[in-house]
């Protein structure tokens, strides 16, 4: 391949990542996701983006959705230090070339690759509901591969759950470059960095629809409450029975909150009946109102302002459809549509 092969340039490379827009995050959003998020926009070119055609492909009945879900989400994205100087934060929809891209690359990729998604059958088993045997719903991650191959990102920080979604994206760049000739869409690796887990209340995942999750903005009296509230090992019974922190969502906040010292403390006194579960929790509690108090000031001014929000995505938007629009010139060229 020659100079122009967009895998060998050593271009800084740029990061894309979106969420579906499933209104105020909580606090596995912003462990799993966010921080990471608001790390890499000092050191690579930014896009992130809200999926609402992504949400469709599930929901599409809902059109509520897409109202305050949005503008909740990203004054959540804000507040948290996603910075719209840094990063382009826009609307999938609109940027239709995202469209234009997903309908060309659904040409080349073969069924079977859709099909054998993990989390396609998965999750039409667990949202059994609901008519999940839809055009749209198999094209899910092709879709995401136009998201990612249009902005020719060399990172998509996800979760392990998109993995597979990378993957093929990758083969879908591989097979589109291929055939046409041209090294014109750029693998993307996933970028799983360390991030901390921070499990639900339940030590579940974290998730709004398990009803064990805390809102970022959520009022200090209740995520006190919800923190002292929240179960333990089954085994402390009365406060003179001894019990077993590796049987206790509540030590799995330690881990990610605590000191060592504090740590030890629990261990000790968790094991020998020398604290109480609430003595247990206080450190908890004190953490995590500590980390939510600067979010809920900085969202407030958004909150205030939800036109300045709205501003901040058309802008994005724009600057989106500047990179999508150059990528799609060269697609539309290497396939010969190019010529009216
Ligand atoms: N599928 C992702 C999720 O459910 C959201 C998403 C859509 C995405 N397009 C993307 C993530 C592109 C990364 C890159 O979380
Ligand atoms: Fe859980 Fe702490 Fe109670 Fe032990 S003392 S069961 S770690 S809350």
């Amino acid at each position: 391949m020659n100079d122009q092969d967009p895998q060998k340039q050593h271009r800084p490379k740029k990061v894309l990542s979106g969420m579906r827009p499933t209104g105020k995050l909580h606090l596995g959003h912003y462990h799993g996701a966010l921080k990471n998020w608001a790390r890499l926009q000092s050191e690579y070119e930014c896009f992130y983006f809200i999926a609402d055609w992504h949400a469709l492909t599930t929901d599409y009945g809902d059109t509520e959705l897409f109202g305050n879900n949005v503008v909740d989400m990203v004054i959540d994205w804000l507040a948290t230090g996603i910075d719209p100087k840094s990063a382009s934060i826009f609307l999938q929809s609109a940027v239709p070339e995202h469209a234009e891209l997903h309908l060309l690359l659904s040409m080349t990729t073969p069924l079977s690759w859709l099909e054998r998604v993990p989390s396609y059958k998965e999750q039409q088993a667990r949202l059994e509901g609901k008519s999940l045997d839809t055009y749209g719903f198999l094209g899910y991650p092709l879709l995401q591969a136009a998201d990612i191959l249009i902005y020719g990102a060399g990172y998509v920080p996800v979760g392990g759950d998109q993995a597979a979604h990378v993957e093929l994206t990758r083969e879908v760049a591989r097979r589109f470059n291929h055939m046409y000739g041209a090294p014109v869409l750029v693998e993307p690796e996933a970028l799983h960095t360390k991030v901390t887990k921070l499990p639900g209340l339940d030590g579940q995942k974290m998730s709004k629809s398990y009803n064990n999750s805390i809102a970022l903005r959520e009022a200090p009296e209740a995520v006190e409450k919800k923190i002292r509230t929240m179960p333990t090992d089954p085994a402390r019974v009365r406060r003179t029975d001894p019990g077993d922190p590796d049987k206790c969502p509540v030590w799995q906040f330690h881990e990610v909150y605590s000191d060592k010292k504090t740590r030890k403390w629990v261990r000790e006194g968790c094991a020998s009946a020398g604290i109480g579960c609430i003595d247990c929790k206080k450190p908890v509690i004190e953490a995590v109102l500590g980390e939510l108090e600067p979010i809920r000031q900085a969202a407030r001014p958004f909150e205030d302002n939800p036109d300045e929000v709205r501003a901040i995505i058309v802008e994005g938007g724009e600057r989106a459809r500047d990179t999508a629009g150059a990528t799609m010139e060269r697609v539309r060229a290497v396939m010969g549509l190019d010529r009216w």
